[in-house]
C-alpha cells in the first residue's frame, strides 16, 4: 500500500512507519513525505531514509487554495493512504474529499477528552487518571472522526507534561504502524449504514 505521510514537527511517528512497515517486503511503501514547514527534523528524517518530501504550506494565503495545492501534490503520489502524523495544520474539506476514507490522524488523548492543541497539558490540568492516544479518521471537524484505534495511557501521580508525553509517545509509535498494517490488510471497515462505527476485520486465527 503506498502511504503519503504528513508532517509538521519532529516526526517521530513517522521514524516508526519508516522503522516498522516501509522496510522492503513490509506492509505499505512510504512514497511521499509532505511538511507544513520547512527545515523541521520529520523533513530530515525523510530524506535519510530516501523518501522523497515536499514542503506545502499556507504562506500567508487562503486555506482552501492551500488544501487543493496539497491535495493536488498529494494525489500525484496516488496513495492507498494519507497519514497526519503531528500535521498540525487544520485540512478543508477541499483536502479530505479528495480522499475519502483514506485519511487518518493521531492524537495524544483519549478523544473526544482533549481535542486541538496541548492534548497532554490539558489532561493534566484536569487531572484525568487515564488520557491515551487515538488513530482517527481525519474530518473537517478538528480531531473529530470517528476513532480506528485507541489505547489508555494512566497518569501518574507527579506527571509533568515532558514524562507524560514520552509514555504517550511509546504508544503512539506503536499504533500509528498497527493501524497502517490494518489498512494494508484491508482489515478496516466504516459500516455505511453509521459511519461512526469502525470494525477491525479479525486477522487469519483470531
Ligand atoms: C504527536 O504526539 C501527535 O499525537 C500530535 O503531535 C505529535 C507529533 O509528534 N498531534 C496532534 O496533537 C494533532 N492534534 P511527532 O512529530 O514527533 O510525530
Amino acid at each position: 500500500m503506498r502511504v503519503v505521510v504528513l508532517v509538521s514537527g519532529s516526526g517521530s511517528n513517522l521514524q516508526s512507519l519508516i522503522d516498522d512497515v516501509h522496510a522492503p517486503g513490509d506492509a505499505a511503501r512510504i512514497v511521499l513525505v509532505v511538511s507544513s514547514h520547512p527545515g523541521v527534523k520529520a523533513l530530515e528524517r525523510a530524506e535519510a531514509a530516501g523518501i522523497p518530501t515536499a514542503v506545502v504550506g499556507l504562506d500567508g494565503g487562503e486555506r482552501a487554495a492551500r488544501d487543493r495545492r496539497l491535495a493536488d501534490v498529494v494525489e500525484a503520489a496516488d496513495p492507498g493512504l494519507v497519514v497526519l502524523a503531528g500535521w498540525m495544520s487544520i485540512l478543508t474539506g477541499d483536502f479530505l474529499d479528495r480522499f475519502p476514507d483514506r485519511v487518518i490522524n493521531l492524537h495524544p488523548s483519549l478523544l473526544p477528552s482533549f481535542p486541538g492543541l496541548h492534548a497532554i497539558e490539558q489532561a493534566l490540568a484536569w487531572g484525568v487518571r487515564y488520557t491515551g492516544v487515538t488513530v482517527h479518521y481525519a474530518e473537517e471537524v478538528v480531531d473529530g472522526g470517528p476513532p480506528i484505534l485507541q489505547e489508555p495511557v494512566a497518569v501518574m501521580y507527579g506527571d509533568d507534561a515532558e514524562a507524560l508525553t514520552a509514555r504517550i509517545r511509546e504508544v503512539e509509535h506503536r499504533l500509528v504502524p498497527e493501524a497502517v498494517r490494518l489498512f494494508a490488510a484491508g482489515r478496516v471497515r466504516r459500516d455505511p449504514s453509521d459511519r461512526r462505527r469502525v470494525q477491525i476485520v479479525p486477522g487469519e486465527g483470531e
